[in-house]
């Protein structure tokens, strides 16, 4: 239906970020949520003036990390807010959740078959069987208020078999 579809769209500039739990409340995500160096949160984008949650698609998930931003790469760097970064949680190699940090290293972690990214250049795949990068979002933060700056930047999903 409508609110299906209104819950499907990709992110767009403006959008913010939030965590869902199934059916209960969603929580809006601050700048401060998100700890320097701790690991990734996963949220759906939200659209603040419907008042929705952007989870109608799974291909909406996106993870947030704090970095220092003096780390980042020259490709980052505009797209971070404060050191915060935005990418797809979608695996690029068979579309688990990005879920885990290796905080050591500084890499994002597939949990199913090793890929590793690196949120510090542009989600680039550094490891593992993924074939390429995660897509990022670049963000913005006014008023206190962390958003989208635009949508996603590369491919969101896995790649196609070939
Ligand atoms: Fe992520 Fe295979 S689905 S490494």
């Amino acid at each position: 239906d409508a609110s299906d579809e209104a819950r499907s769209r990709r992110p767009q500039a403006g959008d913010q970020f939030a965590v869902v739990s199934g059916d209960g409340p969603v929580k809006l995500i601050k700048p401060d949520d998100i700890k320097l160096n701790a690991q990734q949160i996963l949220v759906w984008p939200y659209d603040p003036e419907k008042k929705i949650p952007l989870n109608g698609s799974r291909l909406n998930q996106l993870l947030l990390i704090r970095l220092d931003p003096t780390i980042l790469s020259d490709t980052e760097k505009p797209r971070a807010a404060d050191g915060i970064v935005a990418y797809s949680a979608v695996c690029t190699h068979a579309g688990c959740d990005v879920a885990a940090w290796m905080p050591k290293e500084q890499l994002l972690l597939c949990p199913c078959h090793g890929s590793e990214y690196d949120p510090k250049d542009g989600g680039k795949a550094v490891f593992g069987p993924a074939p390429r990068s995660l897509a990022s979002v670049p963000l913005k933060i006014s008023d206190g208020v962390l958003a989208a700056a635009g949508g996603f930047i590369g491919r969101v999903g896995i790649a196609p078999m070939t």
